[in-house]
């Protein structure tokens, strides 16, 4: 299983930490601002003193602001494009404005118009203090000649950018024109110089386009005209040359050839006619006497009459024939007659064959004449439509060279009006005017941000302050850096406690010597039973009792990291406490190395611990007791000559000695030396039942304290708690801000108690 195994103690400090972490870090940075507040209040005063400063050596500045706008309706006083052709005016072109207005050009206008490069502001030093110190500093190292006009114009142009401002108001637009300068008068003749050339460039612009398109709209029509004159002239001259002439929308040739046709049509009809005749006169021809039918088919009166006597004759030749015989003479006589006149019809026929083959001849002819008129007529027709077709093209050709030389033409009058009216969608809607308050710098904002930056400093230094602050101030501290517990805070006492104490009792008297502890502050909880410190220390003893009921609890060794914590006026302010309660106690000096106890309490002392130890002397006779608490001692003794006097306390004879001592008294307590220069503790851990650690509040590193106890784990495992030692009361009240004040201060002022 993966578990770590943890003390109780810390699993529930896990649980403590994991529940309301926020109210915690919350009141944790509560704790750091109150406890930090004098520096805190330090360096926001001395924040907003540089701004105080700052505001009244700062030269003033005075910005003016002029606001534009793009006008999005165009201005239609041409109903007609404009020869530029108008952009639709969206957002990117506001922001190009905008940059427009930014551009090199509109400020070298601006600085022109108005001769900048002579005013000082633009070409002089830089104002205020700061300013006039970086231009005689620069002119130390500037060659001696003066700057040309260029680099006065360029330096001007960087000072004018530098002061002048341009935005677009949201979404509108609307553009404004800000400029800032120690003259207010001057700021706002700039923003609205700025203004004007803006204007008087977007002009110049468009009057720019219009003119060079109108002089090549110039060019252009000269030379359509030209174009369009010689198509028209070449439509002429091809009309003449292929002889077409329109009537009524049909061209001559056409009309010629329907005339034709319908001729020819006639004229076939009547050859046909003339052959048909021809052919029937042939086929009578072949008979020797036409028929009736064709007699009167060919309605000639002399064949009709001739063809009678002929038929007459016939008859009466038959009779007569009949009558007289065939050779009679009259019968020969009918027969000659009979032959003559068939003779004479055969010639007539003949004289009407011959004039029918005339008039079929006749009509060949014209037929004929009428087919070659038509196939003439054709011919001409194919090459006048081919004609025709070439003609169109011309036509058409000239039509749209007319066309675009109009177009052109009216263009270039519009180009030519427009150039003489030019119009711009900016106009300024709000001119700059002389502004009445500075704007910069700002008094309410410098000092609000020096106020702002000063607690964001002073925050930053109280943090910096108590995470480079490694030493123990409160309970929390202890008990996260060492994972013991903290058992109480002894307030520091005498002349500085005191001092600063309410109501304390200053405590008479210089201090014995560095390394003896206070005669006075050694009875202070007899003397002081209500006192904040013999509070402390009966909460230790409450805490050793408590304690017992885990293990035996009646040896207690008090030590420390370093020397002069306060070992010696705790333990001894423990033993009296205790003993003043009517317990058995003996008070120890195991400090053999610098038994300050013994020389603070019984400087007279002549035996003590080493020589019962060395059984030199007997316990009896090592023994001083307290007249008032009954609180037996028992001095180092003679430590003068001792080397190694970790041999002495790891002795059989010691441990002997304690276990006698536990028999005697119900509570022995041990004056230990520090940990850290001697190992003379860690030699004890076998006899003692349980550590109280001593710790200087706000003087011993943290580091030192937990590296000490944790080369020595037999002391951490009987380690009882820490006690930190001299707090100040005053800071300890912004340290332990919520249990602190009741307890340390309102507590003891209301019950009377003294420190
Ligand atoms: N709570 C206290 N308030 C004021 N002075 C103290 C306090 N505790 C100890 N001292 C002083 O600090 C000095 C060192 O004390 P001491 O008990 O001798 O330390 P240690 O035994 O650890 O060397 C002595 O002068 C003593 O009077
Ligand atoms: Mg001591």
């Amino acid at each position: 299983m993966l578990q770590v195994n943890k003390p109780t103690s810390e699993i529930n400090r896990d649980f403590a930490e994991a529940d309301g972490s926020a109210s915690q870090t919350l009141t944790s940075y509560l704790d750091i601002i109150s406890r930090q507040f004098p520096t805190m209040v330090a360096i926001v005063s001395a924040c907003v003193i540089l701004a105080l400063l700052y505001l009244f050596t700062a030269a003033p500045q005075f910005t003016s602001t002029a606001s534009m706008v793009i006008d999005t309706r165009k201005v239609q006083l041409f109903q007609q494009q404009s020869v530029l052709g108008d952009i639709a005016v969206d957002s990117a072109t506001v922001e190009t404005q905008v940059e427009i207005l930014k551009s090199e050009n509109i400020s070298l206008a601006v600085i022109r118009d108005l001769h900048l490069i002579d005013d000082p502001e633009f070409t002089g030093s830089g104002g205020g203090l700061l300013g006039t110190v970086i231009s005689a500093v620069s002119g130390l190292f500037a060659e001696g000649r003066a700057s040309s006009e260029f680099e006065q114009t360029r330096k001007a142009l960087d000072r004018f950018e530098k002061a002048r401002t341009i935005k677009r108001l949201g979404l509108t637009y609307v553009m404004e024109i800000g400029f800032t300068s120690r003259d207010p008068q001057k700021a706002a003749k700039i923003a609205n110089a700025i203004a004007d050339a803006y204007i008087v460039d977007q002009l110049e612009a468009k009057y720019q386009a219009t003119r060079r398109a109108s002089v090549w709209l110039q060019d252009r029509i000269k030379e359509l005209r030209t174009q369009a004159s010689a198509a028209q002239k070449a439509v002429v001259d091809f009309k003449t040359a292929n002889n077409i002439v329109d009537t009524g929308g049909r061209l001559m040739n056409e009309q010629q050839l329907a005339e034709v046709n319908s001729q020819l049509i006639m004229a076939h009809a009547a050859t046909a006619e003339a052959k048909a005749r021809m052919d029937r006169i042939n086929d009578i021809l072949k008979q020797e006497i036409p028929d009736a039918s064709v007699a009167d088919a060919l309605k000639n009166d002399t064949i009709v009459k001739l063809r009678g006597q002929y038929v007459d004759m016939a008859s009466k030749e038959s009779i007569w024939a009949m009558k007289y015989g065939s050779d009679h003479l009259a019968a020969v006589n009918l027969r000659r007659q009979m032959a003559e006149i068939k003779k004479n019809i055969i010639d007539e026929l003949k004289r009407i064959q011959e004039s029918y083959k005339s008039d079929y001849d006749i009509a060949m002819t014209r037929e004929e004449a009428i087919k070659s008129s038509l196939n003439n007529v054709v011919s001409e027709s194919q090459l006048t439509n081919q004609a025709q077709v070439q003609l169109r093209e011309l036509e058409s050709n000239a039509q749209s060279y007319q066309a675009m030389y109009d177009n052109f033409l009216q263009r270039y009058m519009e180009s030519v009006q427009q150039q003489s009216f030019p119009i711009t969608e900016a106009r300024v809607i709000s001119a700059a005017t002389t502004p009445l308050k500075k704007s910069y710098p700002k008094t309410l904002v410098i000092l609000a941000g020096a106020l702002f930056g000063g607690f964001l400093l002073s925050f930053g230094a109280a943090m910096a302050r108590e995470f480079t602050d490694k030493v123990f101030r409160t309970t929390g501290q202890v008990e996260q850096e060492l994972g013991a517990n903290c058992i109480s805070i002894l307030p520091a006492l005498g002349n500085t406690a005191s001092a600063r104490g309410i109501g304390g009792r200053v405590l008479g008297g210089k201090r014995a010597g560095k390394n003896n502890p206070e005669p006075d502050l050694l009875r202070y909880v007899v003397e002081n039973p209500l006192s904040r410190f013999a509070e402390a220390v009966r909460s230790l003893k409450v805490a050793v009792d408590l304690n017992s009921i885990v293990r035996e609890n009646r040896v207690l060794a008090v030590t420390s990291t370093l020397p002069n914590e306060g070992k010696s006026t705790l333990s001894t302010n423990l033993a009296q406490l205790i003993a003043h309660s009517g317990a058995r106690v003996i008070l120890v000096d195991s400090d053999l190395r610098n038994p300050s106890l013994s020389r603070a309490l019984v400087p007279n002392a002549q035996v003590g611990l080493v020589d019962v130890v060395a059984q030199k002397a007997q316990l009896e006779d090592a023994l001083i007791v307290d007249a008032e608490t009954k609180l037996s001692i028992l001095p180092a003794g003679t430590t003068s000559k001792l080397l190694h006097t970790n041999e002495v306390l790891a002795s059989k004879a010691m441990h002997a000695l304690i276990a006698l001592l536990r028999s005697k008294y119900d509570y022995v307590v041990l004056d230990m030396p520090p940990m850290a220069p001697v190992v003379d503790v860690r030699v004890t851990s076998a006899f003692v039942d349980s550590y109280i650690f001593v710790v200087e509040w706000g003087k011993t590193k943290i580091d030192v304290v937990r590296h000490n106890l944790r080369g020595s784990p037999e002391i951490q495992d009987k380690l009882l708690g820490v006690v930190l030692n001299k707090a100040d009361t005053k800071a300890l009240a912004r340290y332990e801000s919520y249990h602190g004040r009741y307890y340390y201060q309102k507590y003891y002022a209301r019950y009377g108690y003294v420190e």
